[in-house]
């Protein structure tokens, strides 16, 4: 659609969870800096983080240790240079995070308490108000962000890229909704557009995200022809809280964390099925825990399984997870006296918008960090708690890399408003790509489903809707959801979170790389 109005700025950052806070703030210095978010700002995934945020900030520990088990986690995909700039300047992006105020939970002798989660061979997860990380962070931000002179539009889903006349990103269009702004599709001109929009977990019918993580960076990506890499690897989180067959939407997470406290992953007659498997037993990789569990359930046919976490004691689920107690409570289960009934749900996308080591894409001038971004730190499974550091430190990064980026940068009026999303799905196809993803694509594939969903996506109806933000969140997601499919298809191996029933072995010398994904075609 045609912009109704057009608003100017050096920097547009899209997207307010840590890495779009972390990215105006940091960019802020070099120019004038607007941030859109899509509905407020603190609506994103940031501030339903749980467990925490990993650093080697133990005496015990090391940058080289963190990398370690890194690189084991992302099974044979990470890039060691990304990773290592992960570890290494994390502690620090951590250190800055407390001078600007945020304040994380500290042990008896003052240090900051620290704990464990799965793939992680050392305590190195610092947390906030128990089990409140992402809330106390994203409040020490947003604090941040209100005196810093960084303009902020909300309620504002970016729609398309502009580009100039050689292709560089010149600025979004996007839709605004709500009052005392301009309102409808509008154009921003910019010198250089961040991408920090968030995940994907919409996708599936149940997730830990929320609402707004429909894929709209992935997508905008997509269709501005920059390079997105590993999508195929969603991350399912092992354990949120069983609300009985067919819940849907965004559900109650059970940190990793309690695992990480001591509590068990059982079978409904109480076996420690985790125990033998792996020599880390629950706090094995998040993805060696989610297909434990789906494994379980399959052999005992049961609908679920139980996290016990009784032993913790009434003391330490008060004080160390609050949050979880009460949404527990809240659905009728008392983790102090009864085992938590927990399932697997879509969580985590590691594969994303490919950027080099300072969050540069394929399109110059277009930079994405966070969830969005695939920096390559995550590989074929992302290590817990490594996203909240990803979004600091590639943040950082992007506003290190800025200065000498835009001195080489003319500012040239937008000359080609890009593909456009094309026809537009009606709002009501949300949820059939939501069961399409859900039946063929989540934590077990296999050639047929994955055919069967490539079809189905395909052959949805409905095309030609009115342009609105649920038509263009649905079309979103669909385009996400045929693209991972696509990805899904050509890797036939399993490796990390990518699981091929077909497929069982991961092969090496076949597809130790990266899948491309492009709108009209795949390659490897
Ligand atoms: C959790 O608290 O289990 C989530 C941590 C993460 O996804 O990194």
């Amino acid at each position: 659609p045609e912009p109704g109005w057009t608003a100017r700025a050096d920097i547009v950052v899209v997207g307010s969870g840590i890495a779009g806070l972390v990215a105006a703030l940091r960019c802020r210095p070099h120019g004038r800096v607007l941030l859109v978010t899509k509905a407020l700002l603190d609506a994103g995934s940031t501030r339903w983080a749980q467990g925490g945020i990993a650093a080697a900030l133990a005496p015990d520990d090391t940058p080289a240790e963190h990398l370690a088990d890194t690189l084991v986690a992302g099974v044979g995909l990470c890039d060691e240079d990304a990773v290592r700039a992960l570890v290494t300047e994390g502690p620090d992006a951590v250190r800055d995070l407390i001078d600007l105020g945020a304040a994380f939970d500290r042990a008896d002798g003052g240090s900051i308490a620290l704990t464990r989660e799965g793939g992680h061979r050392r305590r190195r997860i610092a947390h906030a108000g128990g089990d409140a990380t992402g809330a106390e962070i994203s409040r020490a931000l947003l604090a941040a962000l209100k005196d810093s002179g960084v303009e902020v539009i909300e309620h504002a889903l970016v729609l398309d890229l502009l580009k100039d006349a050689d292709g560089r990103a010149a600025g979004i269009t996007l839709h605004v909704m709500g009052e005392g702004q301009p309102a409808g599709v509008g154009a921003v001109r910019a010198r250089a557009v961040v991408l920090a929009t968030g995940g994907l977990g919409q996708v599936f019918s149940a997730t830990t995200n929320p609402e707004v993580s429909t894929g709209d960076g992935v997508a905008l990506a997509l269709r501005a022809g920059a390079d997105v890499t590993d999508l195929e690897f969603v991350q399912f989180h092992p354990t949120v809280l069983w609300l009985g067959e067919g819940a849907r939407g965004q559900q109650p997470l059970i940190s990793e964390a309690v695992r990480g406290e001591g509590a068990h992953l059982t079978d409904l007659a109480g076996e420690r099925f985790m125990v033998g498997r792996h020599e880390l037993a629950e706090l094995a990789p998040r993805d060696v825990v989610a297909k434990g569990i789906m494994n379980r359930m399959r052999e005992t046919g049961a609908a679920c399984m139980l996290l016990d976490g009784r032993h913790l004691g009434a003391a330490m689920w008060e004080s160390r997870f609050p949050t979880i107690l009460a949404a527990c409570r809240h659905h009728g289960i008392d983790p102090v006296t009864e085992p938590i009934p927990v399932v697997p749900a879509a969580h985590y996308a590691s594969g994303g918008v490919r950027t080099d080591l300072h969050g540069r894409t394929s399109v110059p001038g277009l930079y994405a960090c966070g969830e969005v971004a695939c920096t390559g730190v995550h590989g074929a499974n992302r290590l817990a708690s490594n996203s909240l550091l990803e979004g600091l430190v590639f943040a950082a990064r992007i506003a290190a890399a800025l200065p000498g980026d835009l001195a080489n940068a003319a500012d040239a009026p937008p000359a080609r408003p890009g593909p456009g999303a094309g026809a537009l799905l009606d709002p009501a196809r949300r949820a059939d790509v939501q069961r399409i993803m859900t039946g063929y694509a989540g934590v077990l594939r296999g050639a047929d489903g994955l055919a069967a969903a490539a079809r189905e996506l395909a052959a949805l109806p409905g095309a030609g809707a009115a342009p609105g933000v649920e038509a263009w969140e649905v079309t979103n997601l669909h385009t996400v959801a045929s693209a991972i499919v696509a990805a899904a298809r050509r890797r036939e191996e399993t490796r990390g979170s990518h699981w091929r029933e077909d497929f069982p072995e991961r092969s090496d010398a076949r597809w130790r790389g990266h899948l491309v994904t492009r709108l009209a075609r795949t390659a490897a």
